[in-house]
């Protein structure tokens, strides 16, 4: 079996403060710079998602793209669509919403939604500039 691996790539805007409840506010700013700041930023974020296995002979496909389209939009991008990450979003609760603890949390709940072993890697890019990857 050739593995074959598809991306779906799908953008949304979150706003957020990193600062850490534990640190001063001289601390936070030390460590977080302007991303400290009280009143929070927003971010144009892209999600790439590749799923990868075998192609089914009946489809000549890995997965059908709008299934992996509808359950990213429904466990990911309709949770942290113009939310904020530090108040709005559930599974980002008591973390300090950086990209890594992001794409963390993005990819324990698809590899969870998609299940078998689907999920091969995400790519969460913060700018254009700032992105965090995870691979299987
Ligand atoms: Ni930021």
């Amino acid at each position: 079996m050739v593995r074959t691996a598809i991306t779906r790539r799908m953008t949304f805007s979150s706003g957020h403060r990193l600062y850490n409840p534990g640190f001063s506010d001289e601390k936070n700013r030390e460590v977080f710079g302007d991303c400290s700041n009280p009143n929070g930023h927003g971010h144009n974020y892209v999600l790439e998602v590749t799923v990868s296995g075998s192609v089914a002979e009946d489809s000549g496909m890995v997965i059908n793209l709008k299934d992996l389209k509808r359950i990213v939009a429904r466990e990911i991008i309709d949770k942290v669509d113009h939310r904020n990450l530090n108040v709005d979003v559930d599974f980002m609760k008591d973390l300090i919403p950086t990209t890594e603890n992001f794409a963390q949390k993005i990819w324990e709940i698809l590899d969870r939604s998609l299940g078998k072993g689907l999920l091969d890697r995400i790519v969460l890019y913060e700018s254009e500039n700032n992105w965090v990857e995870i691979r299987r």
